[in-house]
């Protein structure tokens, strides 16, 4: 058979290169696609975004399931699109898609449901905003209510901080419309960690639990990224508060959906804040999986994912179970000059190691031209180790990361910290 992924990142390189691993699986489609997917033979790369042209191709080509890789399709709809026709595809329709394309819905969702989570308010009127800036004191949290691609957070530590964020979003419109609308909440303190379930409209699957890295440089120092790299499992989430965050925070949010008339089907992504007690709070949800998160969870995964993915769209998720490499997987994103502000583009990429037992490398900002892979956007790798133990897979992951090379690279060295203080 045939499969469709949607998106061009290493969350979408790892989904594809696990489903292509199946022996029901002809060839898996990529739209678009990057360097590392145009170089496997197993995947094929073709060159159309728009949801409408996609539902065409899967037509004409007989594809038999789709998966979408990043928040920006579902957000516009691609699910609606599909479904309309007929066609099967795993990811939350548009008004689903709510939960993380407009961080007001999320929070009042929340809040109706009793789903633990920050205290907030949300303000169009710039005035308003600042007087309740002031009446509650940083540090505060300013989030502009749409998508802003992963900067629309400001964590202000002050008061001038705070100020200047709600100017940029609400006067400045620096985020058009995504930011005509801002939430401010309470400043949580603990550590994050990310969890990854899926959800058919009634069943709901948890993955394997995850953990990333969000500042640029080591020591958690530098601006916000989209994930400098991510480990699986994460020793935090114990067992006890597995069962926690499946009770108090994913149930209540499948069902509240479900009472609310917007039944939830594809992956979902809530992102945790665990204090210093133990107890979660949710700081967002991600109607998608998580990247860098998905790349060390497929190189766990050991049940055939196109199987998994049939059940997500039958509606049949109580019928599978998930089986994890016991292992743990830690991937290091390797970055192009000057990310997360302005990636330079076009610096050739050398030494990219072969897959071994305990090591794989996932594309995301490359090309393949003429034969030759160059950087061409933000995060540009993954090379993703797999050991026994965090330091093993460490080690693994930085042994075949230091056989690449490309100008203006950059890199964390410290991936896994948090997991390797814990033992
Ligand atoms: P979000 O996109 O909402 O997950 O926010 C991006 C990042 O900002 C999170 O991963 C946290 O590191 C930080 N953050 C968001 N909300 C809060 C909060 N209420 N308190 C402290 N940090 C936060
Ligand atoms: N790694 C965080 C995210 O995918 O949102």
């Amino acid at each position: 058979m045939k499969i469709l992924v949607v998106g061009s990142g290493g969350r979408e390189h790892a989904l594809a290169w696990k489903l292509a691993q199946s022996k029901k699986i002809q060839v898996v489609m990529v739209a678009p696609g990057n360097g590392g997917t145009a170089l496997d033979g197993r995947l094929k790369n073709i060159f159309i975004t728009d949801p409408v042209q996609l539902a065409d191709y899967v037509q004409q080509e007989h594809i038999a399931l789709t998966v979408v890789g990043p928040e920006a399709p579902l957000a516009a709809g691609i699910v609606d699109v599909f479904r309309e026709r007929g066609l099967k595809i795993f990811g939350p329709t548009k008004k689903a898609a709510q939960l993380e394309s407009s961080k007001d819905f999320a929070k009042a969702f929340m809040q109706r449901h009793g789903i633990p989570t920050a205290a907030y308010q949300s303000f169009s009127d710039a005035k308003a905003a600042h007087d309740y800036i002031d009446q509650q004191g940083a540090p505060i949290v300013i989030k502009a209510d749409g998508l802003a691609a992963g900067k629309g957070v400001v964590v202000a530590m002050t008061l001038k901080e705070a100020h200047d964020a709600v100017d940029m979003m609400l006067s400045d419109n620096r985020f058009g419309d995504a930011g005509a609308r801002v939430v401010v909440e309470e400043f949580l303190e603990g550590e994050e960690a990310s969890f990854i379930v899926m959800v058919d409209g009634k069943n709901i699957l948890p993955l394997a639990t995850s953990q990333d890295h969000k500042r640029l440089m080591d020591n958690d120092e530098g601006p916000n990224t989209g994930g400098m790299g991510a480990y699986s499992p994460a020793p935090i989430v114990t067992p006890q508060l597995h069962a926690r965050v499946m009770r108090e925070i994913i149930l209540p949010t499948v069902h509240g959906m479900a009472k609310d008339g917007i039944p939830y089907t594809g992956f979902l992504y809530a992102g945790l804040m665990i204090d210093a007690e133990g107890n979660p709070k949710t700081l967002e949800f991600n109607c998608r999986m998580g990247d860098p998160e998905t790349q060390p969870i497929m190189v766990r995964l050991k049940t055939d994912l196109v199987k998994v993915m049939e059940h997500a769209v039958d509606g049949t998720l109580d019928q599978i179970e998930l089986e994890w490499d016991r292992r743990t997987a830690l991937g290091v994103v390797m970055a192009a000059a000057n990310y997360p502000e302005s990636p330079r583009k076009g610096d050739v990429i050398k030494g990219i190691p072969a897959e071994t037992d305990d090591s794989v490398t996932f594309h995301a900002g490359s090309v393949l031209e003429n034969d030759q892979l160059k950087t061409a956007g933000g995060r540009v790798l993954c090379v993703v180790g797999l050991g026994g133990t965090v330091r093993v897979a460490h080690k693994a992951a930085y042994e075949a990361l230091d056989k690449i090379h490309f100008d203006g690279m950059q890199f964390r060295r410290d991936i896994g910290w948090r997991a390797m203080r814990r033992l």
